[in-house]
């Protein structure tokens, strides 16, 4: 991760906010793209704090062991041992630089990716965390009412065209990397869900938007192959984010109560942890991955 640049859509909360801490522990250089309504202005101004807080402290999730010294803006952090690295380092850690952008306008992402030429001259990484879930039943018998359309069409939108919109930038970027030794220029990790395997009742736009991320992962590994960008999708189970976090405490240890083993709630770094694993492993290319602790959904 050392010295790399990542970009990370929907990095100001949950999952993306995860992949950019511990991105950023790493020594990698983070860029945040997210709404303007999202906290991204928020979390650059306060990045020391938050990068060295836990995993998850603002969800009371137990301490990670971090130790850092901080200064303001770019400090020393001392890494603990963690999942995929065998020593401690000392690494140069950085403020990520916040885009405030819609993934859907194409506008603001060429702006954006305009800006990341100046200021980054190079992109390495792109995690496409950026997406939203509606519950909404097909038809209600009761009520005689449908699905409204328009919010059916707003969560492929942002989810399937928001990915791929950005997705077609950062290539365009990254073919402009020298490859290394290998031959690769960049990676890229898109998010799914199991709801693309395991719909529920009431998940049927949302479902339909994480199949389509599912489905899309091996044909942009087998475009993106000749200049060498892999892709590959994580389709995590119920994790415990902002998303989540708005149910009822009693809610949320039934849920996790549901998954086999581990029986808890996924923590937002499982996933920015698997996400470091795809990018540091040159082999994995074109797959998708569930994160789920075994869990199957019911209807
Ligand atoms: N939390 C879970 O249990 C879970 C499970 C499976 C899949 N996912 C998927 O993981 C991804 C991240 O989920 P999360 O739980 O971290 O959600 P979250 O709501 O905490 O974070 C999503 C972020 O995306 C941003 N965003 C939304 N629309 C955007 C747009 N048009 N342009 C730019 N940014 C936009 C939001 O502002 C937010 O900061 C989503 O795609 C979600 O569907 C989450």
């Amino acid at each position: 991760m050392n010295g790399l640049t990542a970009l990370i859509t929907g990095g100001a909360a949950g999952l993306g906010l995860a992949c950019a801490k511990r991105f950023a522990r790493h020594g990698a250089r983070v860029i945040i793209c997210d709404l303007p309504s999202s906290k991204g202005s928020d979390i650059v101004d306060k990045w020391p704090s938050i990068v060295s807080s836990s995993v998850n402290t603002e969800l009371n999730e137990p301490e990670n062991q971090v130790t850092s010294r901080l200064n303001d803006d770019k400090s020393t952090v001392k890494i603990p041992l963690s999942n995929n690295s065998t020593t401690d380092q000392n690494i140069k850690l950085e403020t990520p630089t916040f885009f405030p952008a819609d993934v859907t306008s194409d506008e603001q992402i060429h702006a954006m990716f305009n800006e990341i030429i100046q200021q980054h001259k190079r992109l390495d990484v792109v995690v496409n965390c950026a997406g939203i879930g509606i519950a909404r039943r097909t038809y209600n018998i009761n009520k005689h009412t449908m699905h409204n359309f328009d919010e059916f069409k707003r969560v492929l939108d942002i989810n399937v065209s928001g990915t791929f919109n950005v997705i077609r930038w950062a290539c365009h970027m990254m073919s402009e990397n020298q490859p290394n030794a290998q031959g690769q220029r960049g990676v890229i990790i898109n998010t799914s869900s199991i709801a693309a395997y395991d719909g529920q009742i009431g998940q049927v736009a949302y479902a339909a938007s994480k199949g389509a991320v599912v489905s899309m992962t091996l044909p942009l590994a087998r475009d993106l192959s000749s200049m060498g960008v892999r892709v590959c999708t994580i389709a995590p189970g119920l994790f415990h984010t902002p998303m989540l976090a708005a149910l009822p405490e009693k809610v949320r240890v039934l849920l996790g109560n549901m998954v086999p083993f581990p029986r808890r709630l996924g923590r937002s770094d499982d996933f920015a942890s698997l996400a470091q694993m795809i990018i540091e492993n040159p082999y994995l290319n074109g797959e998708v991955i569930r994160l789920d602790g075994a869990l199957r959904m019911p209807p």
